[in-house]
Protein backbone atom coordinates (compact mmCIF):
# COMPACT_ATOMS: atom_id res chain seq x y z
CA UNK A 1 0.00 0.00 0.00
CA UNK A 2 1.42 3.83 -0.85
CA UNK A 3 1.53 6.84 1.19
CA UNK A 4 -0.50 9.55 -0.75
CA UNK A 5 0.13 13.05 -0.04
CA UNK A 6 -3.42 15.32 -1.28
CA UNK A 7 -2.93 18.96 -2.03
CA UNK A 8 -6.09 20.97 -1.56
CA UNK A 9 -7.36 17.25 -0.21
CA UNK A 10 -10.05 18.88 1.82
CA UNK A 11 -12.10 19.85 -1.25
CA UNK A 12 -14.82 18.76 -2.94
CA UNK A 13 -12.90 15.91 -4.84
CA UNK A 14 -10.55 15.76 -2.72
CA UNK A 15 -12.75 14.17 -0.15
CA UNK A 16 -14.35 11.75 -2.10
CA UNK A 17 -10.30 10.60 -3.36
CA UNK A 18 -9.46 10.34 0.10
CA UNK A 19 -12.13 8.29 1.35
CA UNK A 20 -11.60 6.02 -1.89
CA UNK A 21 -8.05 5.81 -1.04
CA UNK A 22 -8.67 5.13 2.83
CA UNK A 23 -10.82 1.78 1.54
CA UNK A 24 -8.57 0.73 -0.65
CA UNK A 25 -5.46 1.15 2.40
CA UNK A 26 -3.58 3.76 1.66
CA UNK A 27 -2.19 6.05 3.61
CA UNK A 28 -3.03 9.73 2.91
CA UNK A 29 -1.60 12.76 3.71
CA UNK A 30 -3.98 16.48 3.31
CA UNK A 31 -1.86 19.13 2.80
CA UNK A 32 -3.97 21.96 3.85
CA UNK A 33 -3.31 25.63 4.36
CA UNK A 34 -4.04 24.65 8.08
CA UNK A 35 -6.92 27.19 8.10
CA UNK A 36 -9.38 25.22 10.48
CA UNK A 37 -9.25 22.25 8.04
CA UNK A 38 -6.70 19.94 10.04
CA UNK A 39 -7.65 17.30 12.11
CA UNK A 40 -5.64 15.18 14.51
CA UNK A 41 -4.41 12.36 12.72
CA UNK A 42 -6.90 9.35 12.74
CA UNK A 43 -5.61 5.76 11.38
CA UNK A 44 -4.00 6.01 7.59
CA UNK A 45 -4.99 9.72 7.79
CA UNK A 46 -3.38 12.47 8.93
CA UNK A 47 -2.64 16.23 8.03
CA UNK A 48 0.35 18.91 6.95
CA UNK A 49 0.27 22.13 6.18
CA UNK A 50 2.11 24.31 3.83
CA UNK A 51 2.24 28.23 3.04
CA UNK A 52 1.98 29.18 -0.44
CA UNK A 53 2.86 32.34 -0.02
CA UNK A 54 5.88 31.55 2.05
CA UNK A 55 7.21 28.78 -0.26
CA UNK A 56 7.43 26.90 2.97
CA UNK A 57 5.64 22.84 2.81
CA UNK A 58 5.94 20.06 5.46
CA UNK A 59 9.30 18.53 5.18
CA UNK A 60 7.88 15.30 6.31
CA UNK A 61 5.39 14.76 4.53
CA UNK A 62 7.26 15.64 0.90
CA UNK A 63 9.60 12.76 2.26
CA UNK A 64 7.28 10.15 3.21
CA UNK A 65 5.18 10.55 0.37
CA UNK A 66 4.69 7.67 -2.51
CA UNK A 67 2.47 9.97 -4.96
CA UNK A 68 1.39 13.60 -4.66
CA UNK A 69 -2.10 14.56 -6.15
CA UNK A 70 -2.44 18.26 -6.80
CA UNK A 71 -5.50 19.69 -6.39
CA UNK A 72 -5.45 22.83 -4.43
CA UNK A 73 -6.52 25.96 -5.97
CA UNK A 74 -9.01 28.73 -4.95
CA UNK A 75 -12.66 28.05 -6.67
CA UNK A 76 -13.16 29.48 -9.92
CA UNK A 77 -17.07 29.94 -9.29
CA UNK A 78 -17.08 30.72 -5.73
CA UNK A 79 -16.93 34.43 -6.31
CA UNK A 80 -17.01 37.43 -8.96
CA UNK A 81 -13.64 37.99 -11.16
CA UNK A 82 -12.27 40.34 -9.70
CA UNK A 83 -8.94 41.88 -10.31
CA UNK A 84 -7.77 40.62 -6.87
CA UNK A 85 -9.75 37.34 -7.33
CA UNK A 86 -8.58 36.40 -10.76
CA UNK A 87 -4.87 36.97 -9.25
CA UNK A 88 -5.55 34.59 -5.79
CA UNK A 89 -7.13 32.11 -9.04
CA UNK A 90 -3.99 32.07 -10.47
CA UNK A 91 -1.38 32.40 -7.71
CA UNK A 92 -3.07 29.86 -5.89
CA UNK A 93 -2.30 27.29 -8.75
CA UNK A 94 0.94 28.54 -9.94
CA UNK A 95 2.86 29.45 -6.85
CA UNK A 96 1.52 25.85 -5.07
CA UNK A 97 2.95 23.96 -8.15
CA UNK A 98 6.29 25.99 -8.22
CA UNK A 99 6.94 25.19 -4.05
CA UNK A 100 5.98 21.50 -4.90
CA UNK A 101 8.64 21.44 -7.72
CA UNK A 102 10.95 23.13 -5.01
CA UNK A 103 10.50 20.70 -2.74
CA UNK A 104 10.53 17.75 -4.57
CA UNK A 105 14.12 18.99 -5.91
CA UNK A 106 15.02 19.95 -2.08
CA UNK A 107 13.78 17.47 -0.34
CA UNK A 108 15.11 13.96 -0.21
CA UNK A 109 12.00 11.98 -1.26
CA UNK A 110 10.55 8.81 -3.07
CA UNK A 111 8.16 10.38 -5.05
CA UNK A 112 7.63 8.35 -7.86
CA UNK A 113 4.29 10.48 -10.27
CA UNK A 114 2.67 13.23 -9.44
CA UNK A 115 -1.29 13.80 -10.29
CA UNK A 116 -1.98 17.14 -11.13
CA UNK A 117 -5.74 18.75 -11.61
CA UNK A 118 -6.56 21.50 -14.78
CA UNK A 119 -9.83 22.12 -16.06
CA UNK A 120 -11.29 22.18 -19.43
CA UNK A 121 -11.32 25.56 -19.21
CA UNK A 122 -8.03 25.09 -21.35
CA UNK A 123 -10.52 24.61 -24.34
CA UNK A 124 -13.29 26.42 -26.12
CA UNK A 125 -15.51 27.58 -27.09
CA UNK A 126 -16.77 25.01 -29.74
CA UNK A 127 -16.20 26.13 -33.46
CA UNK A 128 -20.08 25.17 -34.26
CA UNK A 129 -22.65 24.07 -31.88
CA UNK A 130 -23.01 20.73 -31.95
CA UNK A 131 -19.35 20.58 -32.85
CA UNK A 132 -18.67 17.12 -34.42
CA UNK A 133 -15.31 17.61 -33.51
CA UNK A 134 -14.89 17.49 -29.11
CA UNK A 135 -11.31 19.21 -28.32
CA UNK A 136 -8.43 16.39 -27.90
CA UNK A 137 -5.89 16.95 -25.47
CA UNK A 138 -3.16 18.59 -28.35
CA UNK A 139 -5.38 21.40 -28.64
CA UNK A 140 -4.26 24.47 -27.74
CA UNK A 141 -5.38 26.74 -24.57
CA UNK A 142 -8.12 28.88 -24.83
CA UNK A 143 -6.55 32.84 -25.03
CA UNK A 144 -9.13 34.18 -21.87
CA UNK A 145 -8.44 33.93 -18.72
CA UNK A 146 -9.27 30.31 -17.71
CA UNK A 147 -7.35 29.15 -20.94
CA UNK A 148 -4.06 30.94 -20.04
CA UNK A 149 -4.67 29.96 -16.09
CA UNK A 150 -4.81 26.38 -17.39
CA UNK A 151 -1.59 26.78 -19.44
CA UNK A 152 0.37 28.12 -16.55
CA UNK A 153 -0.59 26.04 -13.99
CA UNK A 154 0.14 22.98 -16.16
CA UNK A 155 3.64 24.17 -16.58
CA UNK A 156 4.19 24.84 -13.11
CA UNK A 157 4.69 21.55 -12.72
CA UNK A 158 6.26 20.73 -15.56
CA UNK A 159 9.51 20.38 -14.14
CA UNK A 160 8.91 17.70 -11.76
CA UNK A 161 9.38 15.07 -14.86
CA UNK A 162 13.32 17.12 -15.10
CA UNK A 163 13.62 15.47 -11.11
CA UNK A 164 12.74 11.97 -12.87
CA UNK A 165 8.92 11.90 -11.75
CA UNK A 166 6.16 10.69 -13.53
CA UNK A 167 3.69 13.61 -13.99
CA UNK A 168 -0.29 13.06 -14.73
CA UNK A 169 -2.27 16.14 -15.56
CA UNK A 170 -6.05 15.31 -15.58
CA UNK A 171 -7.86 18.02 -17.65
CA UNK A 172 -11.48 17.83 -15.03
CA UNK A 173 -14.88 18.79 -16.55
CA UNK A 174 -17.73 19.89 -14.58
CA UNK A 175 -17.90 17.50 -11.93
CA UNK A 176 -21.50 16.22 -10.64
CA UNK A 177 -21.20 15.12 -7.02
CA UNK A 178 -23.42 14.73 -4.42
CA UNK A 179 -21.66 17.08 -2.19
CA UNK A 180 -21.62 20.63 -3.45
CA UNK A 181 -20.17 21.65 -6.70
CA UNK A 182 -22.12 22.11 -9.94
CA UNK A 183 -24.34 19.97 -9.47
CA UNK A 184 -25.99 21.79 -6.00
CA UNK A 185 -25.82 24.75 -8.10
CA UNK A 186 -28.27 23.04 -10.77
CA UNK A 187 -30.57 21.92 -8.17
CA UNK A 188 -31.43 24.38 -5.99
CA UNK A 189 -33.78 26.54 -8.04
CA UNK A 190 -35.53 23.47 -8.84
CA UNK A 191 -35.89 22.28 -5.39
CA UNK A 192 -36.93 26.17 -4.48
CA UNK A 193 -38.55 27.45 -7.16
CA UNK A 194 -39.34 24.55 -9.20
CA UNK A 195 -38.39 26.13 -12.26
CA UNK A 196 -35.53 24.30 -14.50
CA UNK A 197 -32.89 27.32 -15.14
CA UNK A 198 -31.44 27.04 -18.65
CA UNK A 199 -28.38 29.53 -19.13
CA UNK A 200 -28.84 31.48 -22.26
CA UNK A 201 -30.02 29.28 -25.30
CA UNK A 202 -28.99 26.37 -23.00
CA UNK A 203 -27.33 24.89 -26.31
CA UNK A 204 -23.98 25.15 -24.73
CA UNK A 205 -21.98 21.88 -24.08
CA UNK A 206 -21.59 20.70 -20.75
CA UNK A 207 -18.67 18.27 -20.86
CA UNK A 208 -19.25 16.77 -17.15
CA UNK A 209 -18.03 14.04 -15.15
CA UNK A 210 -19.61 11.78 -12.21
CA UNK A 211 -17.04 12.06 -9.31
CA UNK A 212 -17.14 8.46 -8.72
CA UNK A 213 -15.21 8.17 -12.30
CA UNK A 214 -13.25 11.13 -11.69
CA UNK A 215 -12.35 9.58 -8.18
CA UNK A 216 -10.97 6.08 -10.15
CA UNK A 217 -9.38 8.03 -12.64
CA UNK A 218 -7.29 9.45 -10.14
CA UNK A 219 -6.32 6.11 -9.29
CA UNK A 220 -5.67 4.60 -12.35
CA UNK A 221 -3.66 7.03 -13.19
CA UNK A 222 -1.41 6.40 -9.76
CA UNK A 223 -1.54 2.47 -10.35
CA UNK A 224 -1.23 2.77 -14.37
CA UNK A 225 2.69 3.86 -14.89
CA UNK A 226 2.30 3.56 -18.27
CA UNK A 227 0.28 6.99 -17.92
CA UNK A 228 2.17 10.08 -18.74
CA UNK A 229 1.10 13.95 -20.02
CA UNK A 230 -2.34 15.34 -20.63
CA UNK A 231 -5.87 13.20 -20.38
CA UNK A 232 -9.25 14.74 -20.48
CA UNK A 233 -11.23 13.64 -17.59
CA UNK A 234 -14.96 13.88 -18.90
CA UNK A 235 -17.60 11.52 -19.65
CA UNK A 236 -17.94 10.49 -23.16
CA UNK A 237 -21.39 11.67 -23.59
CA UNK A 238 -21.53 15.58 -23.16
CA UNK A 239 -24.69 16.91 -22.87
CA UNK A 240 -26.41 20.42 -23.64
CA UNK A 241 -27.12 22.74 -20.70
CA UNK A 242 -30.60 22.22 -21.27
CA UNK A 243 -30.57 18.63 -21.48
CA UNK A 244 -28.92 18.38 -18.65
CA UNK A 245 -31.40 20.42 -16.18
CA UNK A 246 -33.91 18.59 -18.27
CA UNK A 247 -32.45 15.57 -17.05
CA UNK A 248 -31.92 16.79 -13.81
CA UNK A 249 -35.82 17.70 -13.07
CA UNK A 250 -37.04 14.13 -14.47
CA UNK A 251 -34.23 12.16 -12.23
CA UNK A 252 -35.77 14.04 -9.12
CA UNK A 253 -38.88 12.61 -10.05
CA UNK A 254 -40.40 16.74 -10.56
CA UNK A 255 -43.42 16.29 -12.70
CA UNK A 256 -44.04 19.99 -12.30
CA UNK A 257 -41.50 22.78 -13.09
CA UNK A 258 -41.26 25.33 -14.86
CA UNK A 259 -38.67 25.49 -17.32
CA UNK A 260 -37.06 29.70 -17.50
CA UNK A 261 -34.66 31.00 -19.76
CA UNK A 262 -32.09 33.20 -18.45
CA UNK A 263 -30.59 35.24 -20.75
CA UNK A 264 -27.17 35.79 -21.58
CA UNK A 265 -27.11 39.73 -20.80
CA UNK A 266 -28.63 38.84 -17.58
CA UNK A 267 -25.69 36.39 -16.34
CA UNK A 268 -23.12 39.43 -17.63
CA UNK A 269 -24.93 41.41 -15.27
CA UNK A 270 -24.83 38.96 -12.63
CA UNK A 271 -21.33 36.88 -13.30
CA UNK A 272 -19.70 39.54 -14.61
CA UNK A 273 -16.71 37.82 -16.74
CA UNK A 274 -17.43 34.40 -15.50
CA UNK A 275 -20.48 34.52 -17.46
CA UNK A 276 -18.37 33.39 -20.10
CA UNK A 277 -17.94 30.41 -18.53
CA UNK A 278 -21.25 29.24 -18.06
CA UNK A 279 -22.19 30.45 -21.78
CA UNK A 280 -19.22 28.76 -23.36
CA UNK A 281 -20.10 25.65 -25.32
CA UNK A 282 -16.83 23.04 -24.36
CA UNK A 283 -17.41 20.00 -26.34
CA UNK A 284 -14.31 17.58 -25.10
CA UNK A 285 -13.12 14.39 -26.08
CA UNK A 286 -13.04 11.26 -23.62
CA UNK A 287 -11.14 9.26 -26.40
CA UNK A 288 -7.35 9.44 -24.84
CA UNK A 289 -8.45 7.83 -21.34
CA UNK A 290 -10.93 5.22 -22.85
CA UNK A 291 -7.74 4.00 -25.44
CA UNK A 292 -5.52 4.09 -22.04
CA UNK A 293 -7.92 1.40 -21.04
CA UNK A 294 -9.84 3.13 -18.71
CA UNK A 295 -13.80 2.57 -18.17
CA UNK A 296 -16.48 4.87 -17.18
CA UNK A 297 -19.16 3.63 -14.93
CA UNK A 298 -21.44 6.66 -15.48
CA UNK A 299 -21.11 7.33 -19.46
CA UNK A 300 -24.39 8.91 -19.71
CA UNK A 301 -25.80 11.95 -18.03
CA UNK A 302 -29.24 9.78 -17.15
CA UNK A 303 -27.69 7.18 -15.31
CA UNK A 304 -25.06 9.64 -13.44
CA UNK A 305 -27.68 11.98 -12.16
CA UNK A 306 -29.96 8.82 -11.31
CA UNK A 307 -27.17 7.67 -9.20
CA UNK A 308 -26.22 10.58 -7.58
CA UNK A 309 -29.58 11.72 -6.69
CA UNK A 310 -30.97 8.80 -5.65
N1 LIG B 1 -15.17 20.58 -9.09
C1 LIG B 1 -15.09 20.79 -10.40
O1 LIG B 1 -16.14 20.77 -11.12
C2 LIG B 1 -13.75 20.98 -11.07
C3 LIG B 1 -13.70 21.04 -12.47
C4 LIG B 1 -12.47 21.24 -13.10
C5 LIG B 1 -11.32 21.38 -12.34
N2 LIG B 1 -11.39 21.32 -10.97
C6 LIG B 1 -10.15 21.56 -10.21
O2 LIG B 1 -9.87 20.48 -9.34
C7 LIG B 1 -9.32 20.98 -8.12
C8 LIG B 1 -10.14 20.45 -6.95
O3 LIG B 1 -11.49 20.81 -7.16
P1 LIG B 1 -12.57 20.84 -5.98
O4 LIG B 1 -13.90 20.99 -6.59
O5 LIG B 1 -12.32 19.72 -5.04
O6 LIG B 1 -12.18 22.22 -5.30
P2 LIG B 1 -12.58 22.79 -3.85
O7 LIG B 1 -13.69 22.01 -3.25
O8 LIG B 1 -12.76 24.26 -4.02
O9 LIG B 1 -11.25 22.50 -3.00
C9 LIG B 1 -10.02 23.03 -3.36
C10 LIG B 1 -9.08 23.02 -2.19
O10 LIG B 1 -7.99 23.89 -2.52
C11 LIG B 1 -7.58 24.60 -1.37
N3 LIG B 1 -7.60 26.04 -1.64
C12 LIG B 1 -8.68 26.86 -1.74
N4 LIG B 1 -8.31 28.12 -1.95
C13 LIG B 1 -6.95 28.12 -1.97
C14 LIG B 1 -5.97 29.13 -2.12
N5 LIG B 1 -6.30 30.42 -2.29
N6 LIG B 1 -4.67 28.75 -2.10
C15 LIG B 1 -4.33 27.45 -1.93
N7 LIG B 1 -5.20 26.45 -1.74
C16 LIG B 1 -6.51 26.79 -1.78
C17 LIG B 1 -8.54 24.29 -0.22
O11 LIG B 1 -7.88 23.45 0.71
P3 LIG B 1 -7.37 24.02 2.16
O12 LIG B 1 -8.37 25.05 2.61
O13 LIG B 1 -7.39 22.80 3.02
O14 LIG B 1 -6.02 24.57 1.93
C18 LIG B 1 -9.70 23.57 -0.91
O15 LIG B 1 -10.23 22.54 -0.10
C19 LIG B 1 -9.34 22.51 -8.20
O16 LIG B 1 -8.06 22.98 -8.52
C20 LIG B 1 -10.33 22.78 -9.31
O17 LIG B 1 -10.07 23.97 -10.04
C21 LIG B 1 -12.58 21.14 -10.31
Amino acid sequence: MATILITGGTGMIGKALTKALLDKGHQVIVMTRDKGNRKPATGSLSFASWNIKDQTIDKEAVSKAEYIIHLAGAGVAEKRWTTKRKQEIVNSRVKSGELLVKALNEIPNNVKAVICASAIGWYGPDPSVPNPHPFTEEAPANDDFLGSTCKRWEESIEPVTAAGKRLVKLRIGIVLGKEGGALKEFRTPLRLFRTATILGSGRQVVSWIHIGDLVQLFITAIENEDMHGVYNAVAPHPVSNKELIMQLASAQKQRFFLPVYIPSFVLKIALGEMSIEVLKSATVSSSKIQQAGFSFQYPFIKEALGDLLK
